[in-house]
């Protein structure tokens, strides 16, 4: 807060959800009227996107097989999509396939982004894209088409680990990208430009784009015995904590031990050793560093490890975080539409007054 302007919108509410509920100082997560760990026990990624749609009012459909008809109709459009995602990185090729999508309807919207990413990750590295298959889940569908030639089994378990992934970030109250949704959804415009300018708004690195620089903090400590000196050199340097600290936590973010227990069920991961030191390392350090303000472990910490499982390029990450927070956009986009309010607040001029007195 400076006088009296709330620059980072900290605790006003602006809307009402039957979507998600985020309490920070109890560390509790429910989405569609669930605890997120039951949430992830008993679901799939589509049911999850159906009990949010649901709880929105919103139309979704019953028949599994509209998802993957939506698919296929995207992939009969890949051609001109990958010329013109050609040198882009993984995230800004989504957006500019989302924004090729010329519909409205949220199951297409739902359904285009494994496929432009797939295809987009395959031909970067000069391989053809592969056809969605219309049996698969959405998560064992994406793997497929970015690696076809994988073992079906293991291929199922990392399926499940995206799976759970997608469910955790789901949804998650107001944060900026959905908040982003729901202002160009408030003016009227299309869900497609709501999507489009949600996934700028999660781009950037106090947001969706923290887990790829978890792990490059991770290679660069490298040794647990090195956690505790580079840790602290990086604060005193200034520097944020990738993967640590949360506008509305103030205890561990509950999403961090979903996706703990998420890596029990994926292939080792060689990091894990080295991450819990330096997540036991950088709460230490934080505490000593900001006593005032707690700072705890947030989602994208064990995300970076959960997707660096699963096969994705670090890159990748925010892209794929982007896949599983549609269903949440998508949600809140209809949500806010039914209220039929437009979401306009104000600034405050300090600038110069053409007659030379300060602006009333
Ligand atoms: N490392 C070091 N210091 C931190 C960290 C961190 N990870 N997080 C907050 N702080 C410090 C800030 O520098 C600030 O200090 P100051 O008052 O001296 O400037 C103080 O703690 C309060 O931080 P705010 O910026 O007010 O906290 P805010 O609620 O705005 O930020 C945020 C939350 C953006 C997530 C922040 O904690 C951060 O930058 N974390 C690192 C990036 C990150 O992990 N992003 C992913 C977020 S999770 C998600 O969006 C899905």
């Amino acid at each position: 807060m400076t006088d009296g302007v709330n620059m980072g919108l900290e605790g006003l509410v602006v809307a009402e959800t039957r979507l998600s509920h985020v309490d920070g100082q109890a560390g509790r997560l429910v989405i569609a009227g669930q605890d997120l760990a039951d949430l992830v026990r008993g679901e799939t990624f589509l049911g999850v996107a159906a009990r949010l749609m649901a709880a929105a009012g919103a139309a979704w459909p019953q028949d599994p097989d509209a998802l993957a008809a939506a698919q296929t109709a995207v992939f009969g459009r890949i051609g001109p999509f990958l010329a013109a995602a050609r040198g882009l990185s993984p995230v800004a090729a989504l957006r500019l396939g989302l924004a090729m999508q010329e519909t409205d309807d949220p199951v297409p919207l739902l359904a285009a982004g494994p496929v432009l990413l797939a295809a987009h990750l395959r031909a970067r590295q000069g391989l053809a894209p592969v056809a969605p298959d219309p049996s698969a889940s959405l998560a064992a569908g994406f793997l497929a088409m970015l690696n076809p030639d994988q073992d079906a089994a293991l291929r199922q378990s990392l399926a499940r680990g995206l799976d759970v992934y997608w469910m955790t970030v789901s949804d998650h109250g107001l944060n900026a990208s959905t908040f982003t949704a729901r202002v160009i959804a408030s003016t009227q415009a299309g869900t497609m430009a709501a999507v489009v300018g949600a996934l700028g708004a999660l781009e950037g690195p106090l947001h969706g784009g923290a887990p790829g620089p978890v792990l490059d903090m991770l290679d660069a400590i490298a040794t647990p015995a090195a956690a505790g000196p580079w840790l602290r050199a990086a604060l005193a340097r200034g520097e944020r904590l990738m993967g640590f600290g949360h506008r509305i936590y103030r205890v561990r973010d509950p999403r961090a031990d979903v996706l703990k227990a998420a890596l029990r069920d994926l292939p080792p991961s060689p990091r894990l050793a080295l991450a819990e030191v330096v997540e036991a390392e950088a709460r230490t350090a934080l505490a000593a560093h900001r006593p005032d303000r707690p700072l705890e472990t947030n989602v994208e910490y064990y995300t970076a490890l959960v997707l660096e499982a699963v096969g994705l390029p670090r890159d990748a990450f925010t892209a794929a975080f982007g896949l599983g927070r549609m269903a949440g956009w998508l949600a809140h986009c209809a949500e806010q539409r039914r209220t039929g309010r437009l979401i306009r607040p104000q600034s405050r001029y300090i600038g110069p007054m053409p007659d030379g007195q300060a602006a009333a």
